[in-house]
């Protein structure tokens, strides 16, 4: 889905930045040009990117030795 009209910009575009270790609005800004025009899909743009993050770095649970 477009989340960004201004740009033409995708979900999957901004996941797959998350993925490739975009980890803030500015930085999608920077490199994909999200909310750089009319910046309506900022909520939504920093929604999916946590979203992303906190699905790409899963809490490991280590044990502690015994
Ligand atoms: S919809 Fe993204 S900047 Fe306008």
């Amino acid at each position: 889905m477009y989340v960004c009209i201004c740009k033409s910009i995708t979900d999957k575009q901004i996941r797959r930045a998350a993925v490739n270790g975009v980890d803030s609005l500015i930085e999608l800004r920077e490199m994909l040009g999200v909310s750089a025009g009319c910046g309506s899909c900022a909520s939504t743009a920093q929604s999916i990117l946590d979203e992303s993050r906190n699905y790409t770095r899963p809490s490991v649970y280590v044990p502690s030795p015994a």
